[in-house]
């Protein structure tokens, strides 16, 4: 993001002819910095094989797909379509790991019959895919007994959480395996998401290779995503050069006494995509009660959950006025629901300072590349928008503003007799 003539440019170009040329709202990507996201991540490690599977459930855009294939990630995949997507852009079907979460069988036969690699995070499925397959070889997920995330909600590790099989039901795994002649080639875990602090990333690298030193024949260990990125101010990035290095040396004393090189996975969404993100929308109304001053945006919950779903924040900015005398406002939304503002906060709702806002402003919501249009919905009826890859100065449509007759597709229009 730059700042020209107190305009804001994103990848090379204003945002009022961003938005001109692709009307409001706008989801508008930088190519650029998922690059160099995914270069900054690679390097911090060495000494170790290391595979980055991109967790695509963060941003599933072909485009978005593509700038990753072409950095050389594979693919973290959650559901059948996923994988299905993955395949379709050109990522090899053993590039793609699918970790689906209390699944039927049906949906890791979908797998196979592509050749997509599998991954099962429960005993009862651990049986089901023993007695379909039997002598094949298998990965699993564990719950390695810690967890942490930037909500409740996002904690995917420790026992509250319903995530992969827990860490002290090892013999259960080696009886099925036993049962079915099966071959355990991989141990996986993913602890939560939006993590700053490397304690718990490395605290969950031991639990789970301690959980993989029970098995003889692996061939990888998955650590999950999780890395997270700074969206207050307040907040320092993850080191990632310091905590990819303590992995990779962790990794290797592993690979040492367990006697055989295995490769190490990981699973980076947020990290990758979420910093490249901006919203932008215009102002349609300014509005002052007791308590706040509101602009009133063409958007809201509908394409930008986080903030009303985790109280997460997001910074926000006057993308046509970016100098000026800075006044706190509640960013609102047109959703008729009073939750529907951009402000919240894990303290509760916090105005943000913003330049003198007037109607017709272009108003941007920072870091949303991740978990930002992925959950958005048509709620209200109202269209998902349009997004854009800006890349070398150009700005390309990666995803058509949505219009009624997508939102009426699939509803049935005859009564009932
Ligand atoms: N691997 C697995 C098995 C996962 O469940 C996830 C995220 C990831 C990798 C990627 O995590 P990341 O590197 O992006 O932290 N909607 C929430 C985030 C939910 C993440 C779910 N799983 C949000 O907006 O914060």
């Amino acid at each position: 993001m730059e700042i020209i003539n107190k305009i804001m440019w994103l990848g090379g170009i204003s945002v009022e002819d961003l938005m001109e040329e692709y009307g409001s709202p706008l989801y508008v990507y930088e190519d650029e910095i998922i690059r160099s996201q995914y270069r900054q991540l690679y390097e911090s490690f060495s000494g170790i094989t290391i595979q980055i599977h991109y967790a695509m459930k963060a941003n599933p855009n072909p485009a978005i797909l593509k700038v990753l294939l072409e950095e050389g990630a594979w693919i973290d995949a959650v559901s059948p379509m996923e994988a299905q997507l993955a395949l379709d852009v050109g990522f090899p079907p053993e590039h793609i790991l699918f970790t689906g979460n209390n699944i039927p069988l049906r949906e890791i036969e979908y797998c196979l019959e592509r050749k997509v690699s599998i991954n099962i995070e429960s005993l009862s499925l651990l049986e089901q895919y023993g007695q379909a397959y039997p002598g094949e070889n298998v990965s699993i997920r564990i719950n390695p007994g810690i967890g942490s995330g930037h909500h409740a909600h996002c904690i995917t590790g420790g026992p509250k959480s319903k995530f992969g099989i827990y860490h002290d039901q090892l013999e259960q795994i080696h009886q099925i395996l036993h049962k079915y002649n099966l071959v355990l080639t991989g141990i996986h875990s993913h602890i939560g998401t939006g993590i700053l602090d490397p304690k718990p990333m490395l605290e969950a690298l031991e639990m789970t290779v301690a959980s993989a030193s029970q098995f003889s024949n692996l061939q990888f260990i998955d650590i999950g995503g999780g890395f997270g990125i700074p969206y207050h101010p307040t907040q320092s990035p993850l080191k990632v050069e310091d905590l990819g290095q303590q992995i990779s040396n962790s990794f290797q004393q592993f690979c040492e006494k367990y006697g055989k090189k295995l490769d190490l996975k990981i699973e980076p969404g947020r990290f990758l995509v979420g910093s490249s993100g901006t919203m932008l929308a215009t102002v349609n109304n300014i509005k002052k009660t007791p308590e706040y001053h509101f602009i009133g945006i063409d958007s809201g919950f509908n394409h930008l959950l986080r903030p009303a779903l985790y109280g997460a924040y997001h910074r926000i900015c006057n993308a046509s006025r970016m100098e000026g005398d800075e006044v706190p406002v509640i960013v609102a939304g047109n959703i008729c629901e009073t939750g529907d503002v951009f402000n919240h906060t894990p303290e509760g709702l916090v105005a943000q300072p913003l330049s003198s806002v007037q109607l017709g402003d272009r108003i941007a919501i920072m870091d949303v590349g991740a978990y930002g249009m992925a959950m958005s919905s048509q709620y209200n009826l109202r269209p998902r928008p349009a997004e854009v890859l800006v890349k070398q100065g150009r700005a390309h449509l990666i995803r058509k503003r949505e219009t009624y007759d997508d939102l009426m597709r699939g509803f049935v229009m005859s009564n009932p007799e």
